[in-house]
């Protein structure tokens, strides 16, 4: 039994760093049925689709809303050959997908693919093959998505009927290089990323690029992100910070069944989740060690999200998404928020069907997960400025499931909280992780502004491994009520294993 009482305080006069939008980000590789079939169906699907996008897709993804999509992959990525996904689609070659041991018809390409993002409101974000690939080919889809003159590929582009840029800002310069996308050193993959960064900085001066960095797992080497930003070599010369916006780091918090966990199980994952604080700690430290002098360089965290024993290559990493995978999605998301001045963007793992999604599909029955209603909730903090706050919550000490290793301690409650640009609303974020306790957490608000009032959403159930499916779309689903919230105190009560937002009116 654990205490069942936290304390929020937050001063809603001392704003911080802006929260991007783009914390709520997701992100699509040709995988499984991720693209195809979650996404593309095809003019002459049986599916209603809008010119081959299904359209019950878009409309999941715009009311999210959806900030940016991170294609082709993944370690796709390193393998994909843009110009074999151009054109008229009766003529594109089929190619491979070797690391998904699967063929790829070329249906979805880069045109397709920044159809989709406008469609759906997102900003796209595409990776370029490093591992497969030379810096001429990710110079040439450079021009072909963002040339305005009249060269080869910015005419290819009006042929294929896209008259005007795309301006794709967001470009990675590979993925995961350590391992699928190329096997190199870290001392080796700085060479080519000066290589490709160069020549693609000397092409678009507006881009932004993004380095592959790595956490250190189970395969590929810790001290990553240490050894590639030495031998990039920004400390020597300061002139190549020019060449870097952003390092990626992917995390995935392991578990051993996506629905038949046990209750110390489902503990265990949520102790595995904190680890991205730790992630954010050390690359912080690790940038600033060696690029802070010159450049601030952002945090992307370009994959992230639950990966389940059940999600196996020969299911396309298909996995259940139940409440506790909102739980884990929506508590990730509070971290996000709270390291606002150095998370430019994360990209949960993946979009439609695979692993930690926010939506999936059988034929033409779509439903929204558990993660979706998560991040509907928490994603009402995008734009507005992180606040200052104290929570003290209690703390679970956590013993591993298996028996082996030392006790963690828990902290039972998340939360983040922001304030509107204009200064008239907040949002206000909570988390309980306890299984079977409901817990009280009285939030004072600390400032001149009081609040008149608001709208509480909370997503909760009796039975954390519930799920939503065809046969039960709205099995999870966050319930609404109104507050008359008239002082600097609030009284909340969060459920267990609950995610609750607050979104009150400044008088
Ligand atoms: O998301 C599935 C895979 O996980 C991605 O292709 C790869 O980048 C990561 O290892």
């Amino acid at each position: 039994m654990s205490d069942t009482r936290a304390r929020w305080r937050i001063w809603t006069d001392l704003p911080g760093a802006t929260i991007s939008p783009n914390l709520y980000g997701h992100f699509a590789e040709h995988l499984g049925r991720c693209i195809y079939e979650g996404i593309w169906v095809g003019t002459d699907s049986r599916i209603p689709n809008q010119d081959g996008f299904r359209s019950d897709t878009l409309e999941a993804l715009r009311a999210l809303p959806t900030p940016v999509i991170r294609w082709p992959g993944g370690c796709f990525a390193d393998e994909y050959h843009w110009e074999d996904g151009i054109g008229p689609r009766a003529r594109r070659r089929r190619g491979r997908n070797i690391w998904w041991h699967a063929e790829d018809s070329n249906h979805f390409g880069t045109d397709e693919f920044l159809a989709f993002s406008r469609l759906v409101g997102a900003e796209p974000y595409i990776s370029a093959n490093v591992g497969s690939g030379s810096p001429a080919e990710a110079l040439n889809w450079l021009d072909y998505c963002n040339g305005d003159g009249t060269t080869h590929y910015a005419e290819l582009r009006r042929r294929n009927g896209q008259v005007a840029p795309y301006n794709v800002r967001y470009w990675g310069v590979g993925n995961e290089c350590w391992g699928c996308g190329g096997n190199f050193t870290a001392e080796e993959y700085a060479g080519e990323y000066r290589r490709f960064a160069t020549y693609m900085r000397g092409r678009d001066a507006a881009i932004q690029l993004v380095a592959v960095g790595g956490m250190g797992g189970r395969t590929y080497p810790a001290d990553w992100n240490n050894r590639f930003l030495a031998a990039l070599g920004v400390e020597k010369f300061p002139r190549l910070a020019r060449l870097i916006d952003h390092l990626s780091i992917h995390r995935y918090f392991r578990g051993p069944s996506d629905r038949g966990f046990t209750d110390a199980q489902y503990y265990d994952l949520a102790v595995a989740s904190l680890q991205i604080e730790e992630d954010l700690r050390l690359t912080r430290d690790v940038l600033s060690y060696y690029v802070g002098a010159h450049k601030r360089i952002g945090i992307v965290v370009d994959e992230w999200g639950t990966w389940y024993e059940q999600a196996k290559n020969d299911n396309g990493l298909e996995q259940k998404n139940t409440l506790q995978d909102a739980i884990i999605a929506a508590a990730t998301l509070n971290v996000f928020n709270r390291w606002a001045d150095w998370v430019t963007m994360a990209n949960l793992a993946q979009t439609i069907n695979v692993l930690q999604c926010v939506i999936q599909t059988a034929e033409e029955k779509l439903w929204l997960t558990p993660t979706y209603h998560a991040f509907k909730l928490v994603s009402a903090h995008a734009g507005n400025q992180l606040l200052h706050d104290e929570l003290a919550t209690p703390e679970l000490e956590v013993t591993p499931a298996d028996g082996s290793g030392r006790s963690t301690p828990l902290p039972l409650v998340s939360a983040s909280a922001s304030r509107a640009p204009d200064g008239r609303g907040l949002v206000l974020t909570l988390v309980n992780r306890h299984l079977t306790d409901t817990i009280e957490c009285p939030i004072e608000l600390r400032g001149e502004a009081r609040p008149d009032g608001g709208i509480v959403d909370q997503l909760a159930d009796t039975d954390v491994r519930a799920f939503n499916s065809a046969a039960e779309p709205d099995r999870i689903s966050p319930t609404r009520r109104e507050i008359a919230a008239d002082g600097p105190e609030l009284a909340v009560a969060l459920p267990p294993h609950s995610v609750t937002a607050l979104r009150l009116r400044l008088g």
